[in-house]
């Protein structure tokens, strides 16, 4: 509690201070401050303009401000206000309001707290990127926090992300829907927040459909919204949009859905054609449960899935329920996602998911229940789920890149947390069970800007590539075709000049392929970070590898789609060079080519 912050004035000073008008510090004649002691103080507006730009302490408690329009609390916010240093500003937006009639309540904040001389009005906030380790080809919040990717849908030419999103600080709370619109999958322009938190409680994840039919009654071709309403307990509420996700309005009639279990959330809502019915399907404490409906509104449950299933290391989180195609057949099979945290392969945050039958009521799977399947084998990939509405019946999955064990910390502060590439999905059959396919959406390969390396040699015991780029590079792709002849081990290493490295390799013997970044720069913020990753893999002669780097990330697959790992990394300088080496007998690369994404 910030109650036992230190720096108190004394008690005198205080009491006087809150008889007066505080307004005078610096440059900020604009505010009005009332200090009310045990940490209470009042700000008022007065002139009108659009933004209070509040400065962030990250390390300071969270505080509570309240915003009162007419008198009326018309906005809750948790918030780092900053106490002794500030760290960045976020903006509140005032436009909405008239300047007279607004007022701040802002609890657990010290009178000696920087903030009050440095929080201002202003007509504008500089959103341009101050990051080091802002992505350059994946999406990222322009500032504040981002988890899960939400509600993802297709319509009319657009596809529309929608994610977890804090706009008042880079850690995670005050949960709204942000948005973002792209046409390729690559680019996206940034949208006002979509849908933000009410009496129901923060907006947490979910998904959209498009109502083609005007089930609900909203209109024909409505976008709904199905997210959780998470107060002191969850529910689930709908929100519907008839400017194709321009703006929402909520359904008066929220929740629509509730329950008693504890963890209840993140439904998944897509249409089953067998049945005609909408299926939900949601996850509660460490199952799933699956509803069917015929006007989105009205939920009927039809059964449960997870006891003794799969992994349960952590609560089971955002699902999704999709039909895929088996490679090199014309069969289907339909595929539970299941996020879990913590409880995955290399510690925290993963995604498993499930291969069997639907039937409008029922999922069955059809390995045998100790079977863990994962979705990707590195550390930061969670909170996955595929696009509604896609077109040409793709299934495009996207993973926020990250890990709740360390989600918080991650070497930014004007924005926190960026999504993996896009991932197109599908199947195939390996010693009679049936996988997950991902690879690379096809939009991502248009990335690839220019061919700055190509090259084939016999690797003996070490192999050095040397620089990839004449000017440094810092978003790549490395396209690997290897064929080995003896070796044990197939590695590489990507390094800079500060010793900073990416050890790349394929153990033979294991039956691996992994990534050790516990040497590819800033690691210490986590215990858990530094990690090495490792995927398992058939042994065959001939190895296939897509590697794509981006400021802060390494996204490693297989050539035939057989596993991807995503991980994220800190280097304090690019990595600039390439190198190989072998163990135990040595190998070809029959080709190796490195194109820089972008510009
Ligand atoms: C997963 C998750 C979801 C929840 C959201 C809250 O990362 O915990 O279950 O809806 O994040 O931000």
């Amino acid at each position: 509690m910030r109650t036992q912050h230190g720096n108190w004035k004394p008690i005198l000073v205080s009491l006087l201070s809150s008889f007066f008008i505080l307004s005078c510090y610096a440059d900020s004649m604009d505010l009005t401050i009332k200090h009310l002691g045990d940490g209470q103080s009042i700000v008022r507006a007065n002139e009108s303009k659009r933004y209070l730009l509040l400065p962030i302490e990250e390390k300071a408690g969270e505080a509570k401000l309240y915003m009162i329009s007419n008198n009326d609390v018309i906005k809750t916010i948790n918030i780092r206000l900053a106490i002794n240093k500030v760290d960045y500003f976020v903006p509140l937006d005032l436009s909405a309001y008239e300047a007279k009639n607004l007022g701040f309540n802002i609890q657990l904040v010290p009178d000696s707290a920087l903030c009050w001389r440095e929080m201002k009005l202003s007509d504008t906030f500089d959103s341009s990127n101050r990051e080091k380790y802002r992505p350059k080809y994946h999406f990222s919040p322009a500032y504040g926090w981002m988890n899960d990717p939400n509600g993802m849908v297709y319509k009319d030419g657009e596809y529309h992300l929608f994610y977890q999103y804090n706009p008042y600080g880079s850690m995670w709370g005050n949960m709204h829907w942000g948005h973002a619109i792209s046409k390729d999958l690559i680019t996206w322009t940034h949208q006002p927040v979509a849908i933000a938190p009410d009496g129901l409680g923060t907006i947490f994840s979910g998904s959209c459909v498009i109502d083609k039919n005007n089930t609900a009654g909203f209109g024909a071709n409505a976008i709904i919204a199905f997210y959780t309403s998470a107060g002191e307990r969850q529910s689930q509420s709908m929100a519907y949009s008839l400017d194709n996700g321009r703006t929402f309005k909520k359904y008066e009639r929220n929740p629509i859905l509730t329950s008693t279990v504890r963890d209840f959330r993140d439904p998944k809502v897509f249409w089953h054609e067998e049945t005609s019915k909408w299926i939900l399907i949601l996850a509660a404490g460490q199952e799933m449960q699956i509803y069917s409906s015929a006007n989105l509104k009205d939920w009927t449950l039809e059964s449960t899935f997870g006891d003794g299933q799969g992994a349960h290391g952590g609560v089971w989180e955002c699902p999704d329920l999709v039909q895929l195609p088996i490679k090199g057949t014309d069969l289907k099979k339909w595929v539970l996602i299941c996020n879990l945290n913590p409880g995955g392969p290399f510690g925290g945050s993963a995604t498993q998911y499930f291969v069997g039958t639907f039937d409008g009521k029922t999922f069955k799977n059809e390995s045998a229940p100790e079977v863990t399947k994962w979705m990707d084998y590195g550390k930061d990939h969670y909170a996955t789920v595929t696009w509604s509405n896609a077109p040409e019946n793709r299934h495009i999955a996207l993973a926020w890149m990250s890990n709740w064990e360390y989600a918080n910390d991650v070497p930014t502060m004007q924005f926190r947390s960026s999504n993996s590439v896009p991932r197109d999905l599908s199947l195939y059959t390996q010693d009679d069970e049936i996988y997950l396919s991902c690879t690379p959406s096809k939009e991502v390969d248009a990335l690839r800007s220019k061919l700055e390396k190509q090259k084939s040699f016999k690797v003996e015991r070490t192999y050095n590539l040397g620089d990839m780029f004449k000017t440094p590079c810092d978003a790549y792709e490395i396209e690997l075709n290897i064929k080995n002849h003896g070796a044990e081990v197939i590695g590489f290493q990507l390094f800079n000049e500060k010793g900073e490295e990416i050890d790349c390799y394929y153990n033979l013997i294991e039956k691996t392929f992994s990534v050790d970044r516990t040497k590819s720069g800033i690691t210490n913020f986590s215990k858990s970070f530094p990690a090495v990753t490792s995927a398992p893999i058939v042994v065959g002669s001939t190895y296939k590898l897509r590697l794509l780097v981006d400021r802060a990330s390494i996204e490693a697959f297989d050539g035939d789609g057989k596993f991807a790992m995503t991980n994220l990394i800190f280097p304090t300088e690019p990595y600039k060079r390439l190198s190989f080496y072998s163990k135990g007998g040595k190998y070809d690369v029959i080709s190796v080519k490195v194109y820089k994404l972008g510009e």
